[in-house]
């Protein structure tokens, strides 16, 4: 029987477990992985900890104030060292024994040493380095110590990225989600760089956008997106933005790019928030996003909220007017809209009868990305 295909990937790239498993070693422990943000580990001893493909890295502070990243697996029998953020103090001890490191990931002490082993060479057994480095603002990743520097890898995006100076904005505590889509990873990501749906899904909550006149293509492995604002959206901007302005009014528009593998960002006139999505299972995927504002005071957000609300109570509509209570096509709220579109694509994957149809313009981008999937997994890169 020929194999179904979703465009250029077999269905089974989609729903089996050696297809994830191929990925998580292909793709997500040979390049780069979101951390965080910079101001997660800004003192010595403080540490993020994270899941890159197949291992398990954390970066941390150490008392000369550089970041290093190690992986998160202590040198005697492999326990996990740390888990989510925190702060480590002066050293770092493995639950399971004691073995301790200090924050440069020295072993500097291994219990009843004497009694025990006789002696150990501590000097080998230091924790395995990886690689760190930042980015506008946010921490990266990358399991092999000699990654080089971080712009090999996002240099040829950034001159299309917004011009957003990511550093002078304050994160919105609010503006932080975590939650689960009942979808495989690459299905989340397609959802994201499909231009075809904007119009469709987001029909009542994305017109502030022209999406006719969005620009858009891969540069690399990464995608990159550019739409302008609506007309009258844009005719009075200083009173419809529903938060302070984090752009000149000459360089207004929303860039939403999408970083190999799955670092998407969302760089507006008034906020930069991350995407980011792990792969959980082949059916079931992380996304965590975090929201930069501007650095105002709540009383320069309140007056924007009232200047604009005459504005957004028009402007923000439900796809549909009626349906049950908890329906996502009648919230009105984009990542509802998408979640649901996600998980109801997975479900028709399993069916027999599901087959695809055309892929329209607006959907370029979802090719071009299984291809570069498809170069990963086949060692083309
Ligand atoms: S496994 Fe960590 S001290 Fe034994
Ligand atoms: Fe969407």
């Amino acid at each position: 029987m020929p194999k179904r295909m979703l465009h250029r990937l077999p269905v089974e790239a989609y729903t089996e477990l050696d297809w994830f498993e191929r990925e998580q070693e292909a793709i997500f422990s040979r390049t780069w992985s979101y951390a965080g943000f910079a101001e997660d580990v800004s003192e010595p001893g403080a540490y993020v900890s994270l899941r890159a493909g197949l291992n398990e890295i954390f970066v941390v502070m150490g008392r000369d104030r550089r970041l290093r990243a190690f992986h998160n697996i202590c040198r005697h029998r492999g326990t996990r060292l740390l888990r989510a953020v925190g702060n480590a103090q002066k050293a770092i001890t493995c639950p399971y024994h004691d073995w301790t490191y200090d924050l440069e990931g020295h072993l500097v002490s291994v219990p009843a040493e004497q009694r025990e082993f006789g002696e150990v060479d501590k000097s080998c057994l230091g924790l395995k380095p990886a690689s760190v480095d930042l980015w506008r603002g946010m921490l990266f990743v990358h399991p092999s110590p000699d990654a080089g520097s971080i712009m090999e890898w996002f240099g040829e995006i950034e001159p299309h990225l917004g011009p957003h100076d990511v550093d002078e904005l304050v994160e919105y505590p609010d503006g932080r989600a975590s939650y689960e889509i009942k979808a495989n990873w690459k299905i989340v990501v397609e959802n994201y760089i499909d231009v075809y749906h904007l119009a469709h899904l987001h029909s009542g909550t994305l017109a502030m956008y022209d999406h006719a006149r969005a620009e858009y293509g891969f540069v690399g492995p990464h995608y990159a997106f550019w739409e302008p604002l609506s007309a009258d959206y844009a005719a009075d901007i200083e009173r419809n933005a529903p938060m302070p302005l984090i752009l000149p009014p000459g360089q207004l528009g929303a860039w939403v790019p999408m970083l190999f593998p799955g670092i998407g960002l969302a760089e507006s006139e008034t906020s930069w928030s991350t995407y980011t999505i792990t792969p959980l299972a082949p059916d079931l995927t992380r996304v965590e996003n975090r929201t930069r504002v501007k650095n105002a005071s709540d009383w320069a957000f309140g007056r924007q909220a009232w200047r604009s609300a005459g504005f957004w109570k028009g402007a923000i509509t439900a796809k549909y007017d009626a349906g049950e209570d908890g329906d996502p096509l009648t919230s009105g709220d984009f990542t509802a809209e998408d979640v649901l579109a996600c998980e109801r694509q997975q479900q028709a994957l399993r069916s027999p009868y599901f087959e695809v149809g055309p892929a329209s313009r607006g959907e370029g981008p979802v090719l071009e990305h299984q291809e570069v999937v498809l170069r990963y997994l086949e060692g083309r890169t």
